[in-house]
């Protein structure tokens, strides 16, 4: 089995998803109300956060998707006990941390990139920590580069050892002046978990300042923390001696508002995404209007619909918050392969995301990848070899294919594409998308989708 198909299966059985493949048949509009639970990429860095506290947290909304699985493993393995009395409430105990064994950590970390931001905190605790070489592309050193720097930087020892890399604190860790290369969301995050408890300030300077790492920050300052976000980037952090738990309802998951959103449109459907919000969502929204995507804010969630006339063609730029972020591009270009004319996407995050639409050309779409940066500026990936930019013409028809999941969002973005198809498509390896996708097999039936799950 390959890996990838590996990750699926274990991804959809850690959630309950026996099958791993799905026949959908395609044309039928979603229409209904789903309800959003806290953000994946928050509600991970939130359970890795318990572990500074010295009295148990209490984290609310959480999803039932694999990724936060995978993260309860990882806690659990480093003696954090991690319980769950209501359904999306977790009690995170972290009064007995302790260091875990290699094969351990190896089992439950997955396919996540989630254990290197245990690093600072069991540095905290315990003075040790070590990250599993997990191979391939998985936890090489480019993608992991800027965290080892910044550890080094507060004063951790870093070794690299054939079955991963130990790190140990011998003199504590200390305040330090950080400025990354590129706003990452992960390295901020690293500075944030570390820079806490280190002795002194901090000052980070190139931060990423998504609503995640926003509402990272509000959970740090419920437990002790002293941390200034100011312009331009700069967060400043005052390291203090102790941090207690933290009581807290997670942000929504703009990343899965924006997934039913497109779906919506893609399909010519009309969804209620249960507590969406306006303010995270801004730059989806105005893009979402000038597709021809129609929606309307209300207390409780937003309503996305079809305009019952033809799409219009835009042109993104996909870039960190405040801008149009990466996770939104998959599932929206299946929406503009039924727009008029030439729509252009330009990927500045991640140098290889347009993997996915291999499937929707197989299905009938117009898409050319270019390794030029085309429709915006200049971007990193400019002078490299990657295809990075999209060209989508449309209106095209898709048709049914039989399709192969390659990661979470082109994953769902394929979901899409077999739903808004004409005729029958196969899709498997579905068992990746409950990695970010909670229920996404019961909304789809809450949704009229015609479909049926394999196994
Ligand atoms: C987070 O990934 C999210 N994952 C991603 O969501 C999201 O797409 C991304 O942020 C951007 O918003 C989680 O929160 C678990 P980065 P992260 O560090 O933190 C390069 C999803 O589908 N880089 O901001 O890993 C990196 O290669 C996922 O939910 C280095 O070069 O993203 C990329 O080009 C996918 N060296 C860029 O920075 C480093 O040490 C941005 O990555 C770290 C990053």
């Amino acid at each position: 089995m390959s890996s990838l198909l590996q990750d699926a299966s274990r991804a959809g059985a850690s959630v309950g998803l026996k099958g791993d493949t799905i026949t959908i048949h395609g044309g039928r509009p979603l229409r209904g109300r789903i309800e959003l639970k806290g953000a994946k990429n928050l509600v991970t860095k939130a359970m890795v956060a318990a572990i500074l506290g010295e009295t148990p947290s209490v984290l609310r909304d959480v999803p039932d998707i694999s990724d936060v699985r995978v993260v309860r493993g990882l806690l659990d393995v480093h003696g954090v006990k991690v319980t769950s009395d209501e359904e999306g409430v977790l009690h995170l105990d972290p009064s007995n941390v302790e260091s875990a064994h290699m094969a351990d950590i190896d089992a439950h970390a997955g396919s996540s990139r989630i254990p290197i931001l245990f690093c600072g905190p069991l540095l905290h605790r315990l003075g040790e920590a070590f990250i599993p070489d997990l191979g391939g592309c998985r936890i090489g050193d480019r993608p992991i580069d800027y965290h080892l720097e910044v550890l080094r930087q507060f004063g951790a020892v870093v070794e690299k050892q054939p079955s991963g890399i130990r790190m140990s604190a011998p003199n504590g860790l200390k305040g330090t002046k950080v400025h990354l290369p590129y706003p990452s969301v992960g390295a901020t995050e690293q500075v944030l978990l570390t820079a806490v408890r280190a002795e002194g300030i901090t000052e980070l300077r190139g931060a990423a300042i998504e609503p995640e790492i926003m509402d990272l920050i509000n959970i740090l300052q419920k437990m002790g923390a002293i941390i200034t976000v100011d312009t331009d980037r700069v967060i400043r952090i005052e390291g203090v001696d102790r941090l207690d738990g933290y009581s807290h309802t997670a942000l929504f998951d703009r990343n899965e508002a924006a997934s039913w959103a497109a779906a919506a449109l893609a399909t010519e459907g009309d969804i209620f995404v249960g507590g969406a919000r306006q303010a995270e969502m801004l730059t989806f929204l105005n893009v979402f209007r000038k597709v021809g995507g129609k929606f309307d804010i209300a207390d409780d969630g937003i309503r996305f619909y079809h305009p019952g006339t033809q799409l219009n063609p835009v042109i993104i730029e996909t870039d960190v918050h405040p801008g149009f972020m990466t996770d939104w591009q998959q599932p929206l270009v299946v929406a503009l392969t039924k727009a008029k004319g030439v729509s252009i996407v330009h990927e500045t995050v991640y140098e290889q995301r347009f993997g996915f639409v291999d499937a929707l050309v197989e299905m009938g779409a117009t898409i050319q990848v270019h390794k030029e940066c085309l429709g915006g500026q200049a971007c990193r990936f400019g002078q490299r070899n990657f295809n990075h930019s999209a060209v989508i013409s449309g209106p095209t028809h898709l048709r049914g294919a039989d399709i192969v999941v390659p990661d979470l969002r082109g994953g769902f973005s394929h979901l899409i594409a077999a739903l808004s198809a004409e005729g029958t498509s196969r899709v498997s390896n579905v068992g990746i998308i409950s990695r970010g996708y909670e229920n996404f097999i019961a909304k789809l039936e809450q949704l009229g989708a015609d479909f049926v799950l394999e196994g």
